[in-house]
């Protein structure tokens, strides 16, 4: 069996490891023996993943079962922190961080690149692995890293070991994820369109080969790209084109508020038309570890690499609405007290919906902008029972008892919130309650009896409320 080694076992790296491991050929026989490898602060997860345990919460129930069946049944996944097994490797897949960290929020270009620990781990590969070794790259970069930063690592340290990089150049290649957190984590990256490249022919049909065989590519045929720039940059454009479509509404979002237009209507209507089906909804904000910086790697490429005139102006406007709109929720719980000192709960912290994971979540902006104030912000989330950003924050379990609370904030569109009843909010609330719907999570009708009962209800796009009070009176 050929053996893959994973670097990094992050949660893409991890959810790969256990794709690869669990890849078997017609008499069912796994393909191949896969080696994850972390670094040394990381062994309590390593730990955990040889027990046969997924070291952190995700929704999806088949990634545990998988992952013990590699681990314990096939035989064929082990975790270490040993550099060494990048010898042993016939494919190294690169599955580490490349972060780009934003000094402030709303100015998005006043940005940095932490590239120095994704440039070391080039590096360490290149000390190690075999000259015909196959390097995909599935970190998202700053697009021309392959060839601007990975292939010169590689080379300088093949030729340090007297390869001669000429007759034998780094077998590179670039294939990005689109990994989706929730029920389908795993299916999101077996069962998913997926395109690469090559940095050259062999490295291109090397990387076929591999996905050929790990992936489901009969039904999901692979898309390959003729430069590992055309895979770099489709990956930051796509989840640039989705940020941008969420900051146009979110922009729009604010001129229906003083309509008194509920822009979700608004947005219904525009989706009937085929060619605009796909616009999305404004909320709380956006969140997850890629929408809010895959942009800023594109941002970096094109002055670092290629012009420095060139700054993507729309789409980084597009990030700073996206990274400011908490503002706006902020802004709509402040209109309504005067007074220094109410009481607020927030439902929901992850960044979407029916997922745990909490990475540059809007809620945290939000929270954290009340809690400078010095109000008092108590939290609930059932997917979070640990808010790593913020692990001062005061969480409850039962949400049938709000009463002590001035503020109500629905910020997720978790299950358990979609389905509580009128019934159960005016249940759980005293009356005159401020309940800030920042997610569409509230139906006409139910905003109808909340106003009726004495609550007083405001919401992110919800221009139209204010209508329907003064339809009451
Ligand atoms: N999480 C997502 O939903 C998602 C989706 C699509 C793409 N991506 C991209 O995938 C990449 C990985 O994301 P992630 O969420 O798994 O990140 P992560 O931070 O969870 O994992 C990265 C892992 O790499 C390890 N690492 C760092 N340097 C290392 C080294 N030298 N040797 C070995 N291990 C090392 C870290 O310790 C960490 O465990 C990123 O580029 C991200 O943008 C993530």
């Amino acid at each position: 069996m050929k053996t893959v080694v994973i670097q990094g076992l992050g949660f893409v790296g991890l959810a790969m490891a256990t794709v690869v491991a669990n890849a078997v050929d017609a008499k069912g026989n796994p393909l191949y023996n896969v080696i994850g490898v972390d670094l040394p602060m990381n062994q309590a997860r390593i730990d955990q993943i040889n027990l046969g345990n997924l070291p952190f919460k995700n929704e999806d129930e088949t990634f545990p079962v998988q992952l013990k069946k590699a681990v314990l049944e096939y035989k064929n996944l082990l975790a270490s922190t040993d550099e060494n097994w990048y010898k042993k490797a016939d494919i190294v897949v690169v599955d580490i961080q490349l972060d780009i960290k934003k000094r402030s929020l709303g100015n998005a270009k006043d940005c940095y690149l932490e590239k120095d620990a994704f440039i070391k781990a080039i590096h360490t590969l290149g000390k190690h692995i075999k000259q015909d070794c196959l390097v995909l790259v599935e970190t998202t970069v700053a697009p021309g890293f392959s060839r601007k930063v990975v292939k010169p690592a590689l080379d300088k340290e093949f030729m340090e070991r007297g390869i001669d990089v000429v007759a034998n150049p780094p077998r590179i290649a670039h294939s990005y994820e689109r990994v989706m957190p929730g029920k389908e984590y795993l299916a999101s990256i077996r069962s998913y369109p997926r395109t690469f490249s090559g940095f050259d022919k062999i490295s291109a049909e090397m990387a076929r080969e591999f996905l050929e065989n790990v992936l489901e590519v009969d039904k999901f045929p692979l898309r390959e790209e003729k430069s590992t720039e055309t895979s770099e940059l489709a990956k930051v454009m796509e989840n640039s084109y989705r940020a941008v479509n969420i900051a146009l509404v979110n922009e729009w979002t604010l001129l229906a508020e003083k309509m008194e237009v509920n822009i979700f209507d608004v947005i219904e209507g525009i989706k009937k038309r085929k060619t605009h089906n796909n616009m999305l909804y404004p909320g709380l904000g956006v969140g997850g570890y890629c929408l809010t910086k895959d942009t800023l790697l594109a941002y970096w490429s094109g002055i670092n690499f290629y012009d420095e005139n060139l700054d993507l102006p729309m789409t980084i406007k597009g990030i700073n609405i996206n990274d400011t709109m908490p503002w706006h929720t902020y802004d709509l719980i402040k209109e309504k007290f005067h007074e220094d000192k109410f009481k607020t709960i927030l439902l929901g912290v992850s960044y979407r919906e029916d997922v745990g994971d909490t990475r540059y979540a809007p809620a945290e902006k939000l929270y954290t902008k009340l809690d400078n104030d010095g109000l008092d912000v108590v939290v609930h989330d059932p997917y979070v029972d640990e808010w790593p950003e913020l692990p001062d924050a005061n969480f409850i379990h039962q949400i049938t008892d709000l009463k002590e609370y001035d503020c109500v904030v629905l910020g997720v569109k978790h299950n358990i919130y979609l389905n509580l009843t009128a019934d159960q909010l005016i249940q759980a609330t005293k009356p005159q309650t401020l309940i800030v719907d920042a997610n569409n999570i509230l139906d006409d009708e139910k905003i109808l009896a909340l106003l009726k009962s004495g609550r007083d209800v405001v919401g992110v796009g919800k221009g139209h409320i204010a209508r329907m009070k003064r339809e009451l009176v």
